[in-house]
């Protein structure tokens, strides 16, 4: 058995010198128990013949979107819906260009459109091309996208006599590539699993993201947050059939369709919005990272350095976390503890001292070897501390890993714990 066992793989040739190298890779993915069904463009097939995909992979080629006989045999939605991944090898420029904008002219591109299948995408073209600017532009629309992966392309000598990057991955390093996509695919389908149903029908609300506070029109006080960490447990909670809505202060993400997202900029209006959403709420998250203190008058003008010092004025800000907690019919709380040293024992004085049922404490700052940990980063690691029903205070750890992951791992053990 192999990761591609019996899974159905359309791969998508377009016309280039590299096509050559895509009928390697039919007999690669073949031979790994994959059904392979091949679709080409009309200038594919000035390279290389169809017959050969047709001998290798055990299945007519496609390549026209209205072929009678083809389509009364499967249709091109139906084969979109057959594939449990797309592969482009080799991607022209022109094929790329036609799929970051969605348009559907011919049947690569129209099933490519129609499918939900991940695709992997092998570009090969002349240097120039590959850098310009607009194909770059192409590329990383495309790339932002989820569920899509580029395999190169890989630098050296090119057919046109040219050098640099834009030549198709070897067959071999293409398919290791698809591997571990499909693996990725098959490990967050076993997490989801694990997760579905876990918090089916209750509502949770969650803060994410740092505050802003102003002290004039130019300038501002905030803390380091990315938000990551709060937008991925909002995704967590959504797969454990949770009802999520999300009050973020700004950052450069965008909210899971399915999550209602509140944007605020200061600590007061992210206290004022999740106040608002309180109703029903059995769940509350605070990750955001909030400003402790706001600027008591904010300047209506830029401030003008005329003197050599100056003071401002600070004022605290309202503890949203521990006004939650303090309510009379308090939801099930979590706050994070974000602290440069002493991790336990700020992270157990903030459960306590805010009341609250959890409390996720992560290291944050700079490590040994000058890389951040914490902010910024995609991976991290937390301890979570509890109260059980008699009281006691229990940590569990959660190794590094993903900030995906690690939502997913949080939403679980806030499910135990909640559902006790
Ligand atoms: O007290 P400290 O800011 O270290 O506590 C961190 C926890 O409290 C986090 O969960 C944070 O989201 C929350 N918090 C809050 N409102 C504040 C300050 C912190 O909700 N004003």
């Amino acid at each position: 058995m192999t990761v591609f066992t019996d899974k159905n793989i359309i791969l998508g040739v377009c016309g280039g010198i590299a096509a050559y190298k895509s009928a390697e890779l039919v007999r690669l993915l073949v031979k790994q128990g994959a059904n392979v069904q091949v679709i080409m463009t009309a200038a594919a097939q000035d390279f290389i013949a169809p017959m050969t995909f047709q001998a290798l992979s055990g299945n007519p080629v496609r390549s026209e979107l209205f072929d009678h006989n083809a389509e009364a045999g499967m249709g091109h939605i139906e084969l979109a819906r057959w594939a449990d991944m797309i592969l482009i090898a080799p991607a022209t420029a022109n094929t790329i260009a036609k799929l970051s904008q969605g348009i559907a002219d011919n049947l690569l591109t129209t099933v490519c459109l129609a499918s939900a299948a991940p695709l992997m995408i092998a570009p090969a073209m002349n240097q120039q091309m590959w850098l310009s600017d607009v194909n770059q532009e192409n590329i990383q629309r495309f790339k932002n996208r989820p569920l899509v992966s580029l395999a190169g392309p890989a630098q050296g000598e090119q057919a046109c006599g040219d050098n640099g990057p834009g030549r198709m991955e070897e067959a071999q390093t293409i398919v290791q590539e698809c591997a571990q996509l499909l693996q990725d695919m098959l490990q967050q389908q076993i997490e989801k699993q694990v997760l579905s149903g876990l918090l089916d029908g209750q509502r949770l609300l969650i803060t994410a993201g740092p505050t802003i506070e102003d002290i004039d029109p130019v300038r501002y006080i905030t803390n380091r947050s990315s938000g990551k960490m709060g937008f991925a447990i909002a995704e967590a909670a959504l797969e454990a059939g949770a009802e999520v809505v999300l009050v973020s202060g700004p950052v450069a993400l965008s909210a899971p369709e399915k999550v209602v997202c509140y944007e605020v900029r200061s600590a007061l209006q992210m206290h004022e919005a999740v106040f608002k959403q309180l109703d029903n709420v059995d769940i509350f998250i605070a990750t955001a990272a909030v400003a402790d203190y706001r600027v008591e008058d904010i300047a209506t003008q830029k401030i003008k350095k005329t003197r050599d010092s100056f003071t401002l004025q600070l004022i605290k800000n309202p503890d949203i976390l521990a006004d939650v907690s303090a309510l009379a019919d308090k939801p099930f709380t979590v706050g994070f503890a974000a602290e440069t040293s002493e991790l336990e024992k700020y992270a157990v004085d903030k459960l306590q001292r805010k009341n609250l049922d959890m409390i996720a404490a992560n290291q944050v700052g700079i490590d040994t070897d000058g890389q951040p940990k914490g902010f910024d980063v995609d991976s991290n690691e937390l301890r979570l501390f509890f109260k059980t029903p008699e009281d006691f205070i229990k940590q569990k750890k959660i190794p590094e890993m993903s900030k995906q992951q690690l939502a997913r791992e949080l939403i679980r053990e806030i499910a135990r714990q909640y559902n006790k």
